[in-house]
C-alpha cells in the first residue's frame, strides 16, 4: 500500500469524523437514547426538520417510531409522556432555565420574558407586569374586544351569503385586539381588509427563530458581521421592525394617557413605581412581545377551532344548539361577555379540544438540566442535556387523553375525571415560564367563537378539502 505524506490531513480528517461518530454513537451519554441516526450526530437534522414548518407532525411521528423519549440532536431529547410535564417544567425559581435555543429571540435586550434564560431576573421582571395579566384586568379590556368584534362583525355582514376567507379575517382582528388592548389603539386592519405587512414580519421571525435557535452561533456570527454584509435572518424582525412598531405605538400613547384602561397604562404605572428597575425601554419590551405572542398564537387557535367545528357536523350542532338556548333565555349578550361565555360548557370543550389538538406552538419548548442530573423514562440526563417537550405530542399521550387523540372530540372534556388533562396541558407552555397572555386570550375566543356562531351560519366551502398545517 502507498502512503503519501500529502494524504495525511485526509486520514487524520477521516479518523476524527470516525472517533466522533463513534463517540456519539457508544460513549455520549445519551448514546443509549433511540432516536434518527443523522440526529445524534449534528443539529442540523433538527434544523432540517424545522424548516420544513412541519415539526409538530414529525415530533408526533418520531414519539410513534422511537417511543416517549427521543435524541433530537446531540445533547437534546425529546419527551411525549404528559405525566413529565411537571418535571420538566416545574413552578419555581429553581426551574430548568430556557435552553440556547432562546438566546437568539432575546437579542440584545435586557428584559424580554419569553426568550430570557436567567429565571431570577425572570421572576422579578414577571412581577412588574403581572397585574396587567390579572384577571382583574380582563374586565377593563373587554370594551376593547368589543370595538374589535363590531367592526368585523360590520365586515361580515357585507359578505354573508359569499364566500369568505375566514383565516383572514380571523388575523386581522386578532391584530386589532392587540392594539387595542395593549394601546388603546385600533389599527384598522379590519376596516381596511389588509394589514400593512407586520403579518410578514411576524411569520418571517417565526420562522427564522424556530430553526437558528438549534444553532445559535450562526446567529452570533451574523450579528457580528451585520454591519458589513446586512441583516439576512428573519429573527431581527424582532429586534427591528416588531420592536420599532412599539416604540413608535407606545410613544403615541405617551402623549395620549386620557385615563385609558389597557396594558400600557400598567405597564406605565409600573415603570413610575420603579423606574430604575422597570425602565422606559422594559414598557417597550412588553409592546414588542405583545405583538409578537399575542396576535399569531390566538389567531391559529381561534382558525382551528372554527376549522374544527365546521368539519364535524355533531360538534357544530351541539355547539350551535347550546349558544341558541342561551340566547333565547336572554343569557347572552351580543357580542357575547366573557362571563357569558364561561357558562356555555360545551363551548369551553371544544375551545378545549381546539387548543389540544391544534396547539399555536408547534416547537418543542427546550429546557437544560440542572446541576444534580435527572432521571427521565429510565434513562439519566446528566447536567446541561437539554430537555424539550411538545404540546402537539403531549396533548396525544393517550393515557391522558384518551384512545382517539387524533378525532376532534370535546366531549372528552365532559366524561369522568378530566384533571390530568388540564394538568399536563402544554399549549400555554408550563410551570414558572407558562403564557402571561393565557387569560387574555381565553377571553378573546371565547367572545369570537360565541358570537359568530350566534349570529352566522357558517358552513366551509370545500368541505372535503383538509386544511394546510404549518408551524
Ligand atoms: C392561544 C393563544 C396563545 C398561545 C397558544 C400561547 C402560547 C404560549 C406558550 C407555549 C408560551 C411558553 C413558551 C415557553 O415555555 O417557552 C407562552 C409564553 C408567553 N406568552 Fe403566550 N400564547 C398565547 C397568547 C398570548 C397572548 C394573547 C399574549 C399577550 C397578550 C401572550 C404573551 C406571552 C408572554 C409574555 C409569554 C412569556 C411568559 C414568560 O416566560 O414569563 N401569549 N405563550
Amino acid at each position: 500500500m502507498m502512503f503519501s505524506y500529502q494524504s495525511l490531513p485526509i486520514l487524520l480528517s477521516v479518523l476524527l469524523i470516525l472517533s466522533y461518530i463513534g463517540y456519539q454513537r457508544f460513549f455520549s451519554p445519551l448514546a443509549r437514547i433511540p432516536g434518527p441516526f443523522l440526529a445524534s450526530l449534528t443539529s442540523w437534522w433538527l434544523v432540517s426538520q424545522t424548516r420544513t414548518q412541519r415539526y409538530h407532525r414529525i415530533s408526533i411521528d418520531l414519539h410513534k417510531k422511537y417511543g416517549p423519549i427521543v435524541r433530537t440532536s446531540p445533547n437534546q431529547v425529546s419527551v411525549s409522556t404528559a405525566q413529565l410535564v411537571r418535571q420538566v417544567y416545574p413552578i419555581s425559581t429553581t426551574a430548568w432555565p430556557k435552553s440556547d435555543w432562546y438566546r437568539v429571540w432575546r437579542g440584545p435586550r435586557k428584559l424580554d420574558l419569553f426568550a430570557g434564560q436567567d429565571q431570577k431576573m425572570h421572576k422579578q421582571q414577571r412581577k412588574f407586569v403581572a397585574r396587567a395579566y390579572s384577571t382583574e384586568t380582563l374586565k377593563d379590556l373587554e370594551p376593547y374586544v368589543d370595538n374589535c368584534l363590531q367592526m368585523l362583525m360590520q365586515q361580515l355582514d357585507k359578505r354573508v351569503g359569499h364566500r369568505v376567507d375566514m383565516a383572514k379575517w380571523v388575523h386581522l382582528f386578532s391584530f386589532d385586539v392587540v392594539g387595542e388592548i395593549t394601546w388603546s389603539a385600533n389599527f384598522g386592519y379590519v376596516a381596511a381588509g389588509k394589514d400593512d405587512g407586520i403579518f410578514a414580519s411576524i411569520q418571517t421571525l417565526g420562522r427564522s427563530g424556530s430553526w437558528l435557535g438549534h444553532v445559535p452561533y450562526v446567529y452570533y456570527v451574523h450579528e457580528l458581521l451585520k454591519p458589513l454584509i446586512g441583516n439576512w435572518l428573519g429573527v431581527g424582525e424582532r429586534h427591528g421592525t416588531l420592536r420599532d412598531f412599539a416604540i413608535r405605538e407606545t410613544a403615541r400613547r405617551r402623549q395620549n394617557p386620557g385615563g385609558k384602561r389597557d396594558l400600557v397604562n400598567r405597564f406605565f404605572e409600573s415603570h413610575e413605581k420603579q423606574p430604575q428597575d422597570f425602565t422606559y425601554t422594559d414598557v417597550i419590551s412588553m409592546g414588542t412581545a405583545q405583538v409578537a405572542a399575542g396576535s399569531d398564537t390566538t389567531a391559529a387557535s381561534m382558525n382551528a377551532i372554527i376549522y374544527y367545528v365546521l368539519k364535524n357536523q355533531s360538534v357544530k350542532s351541539k355547539l350551535v344548539a347550546e349558544i341558541d338556548e342561551a340566547w333565547m333565555k336572554g343569557e347572552l349578550s351580543n357580542p357575547v361577555r366573557q362571563d357569558e361565555a364561561a357558562k356555555l360548557h360545551y363551548l369551553q370543550a371544544v375551545i378545549n379540544e381546539g387548543l389540544r389538538i391544534n396547539p399555536a406552538f408547534g416547537m418543542d419548548l427546550p429546557r437544560v438540566v440542572p446541576a444534580e442530573g435527572a432521571t427521565i423514562e429510565d434513562y439519566y440526563l446528566p447536567a446541561g442535556t437539554v430537555v424539550g417537550m411538545n404540546a402537539w405530542a403531549v396533548q396525544r399521550d393517550e393515557t391522558v387523553y384518551g384512545h382517539d387523540t387524533e378525532s376532534f372530540r370535546p366531549e372528552r372534556w365532559l366524561e369522568g375525571d378530566t384533571s390530568d388533562m388540564f394538568r399536563y396541558f402544554l399549549a400555554f407552555g408550563a410551570g414558572s415560564r407558562t403564557c402571561l397572555g393565557r387569560n387574555i386570550a381565553f377571553q378573546e375566543i371565547s367572545k369570537l367563537i360565541t358570537t359568530l356562531f350566534l349570529n352566522y351560519d357558517m358552513t366551509l366551502a370545500d368541505p372535503d378539502r383538509d386544511w394546510t398545517e404549518t408551524c
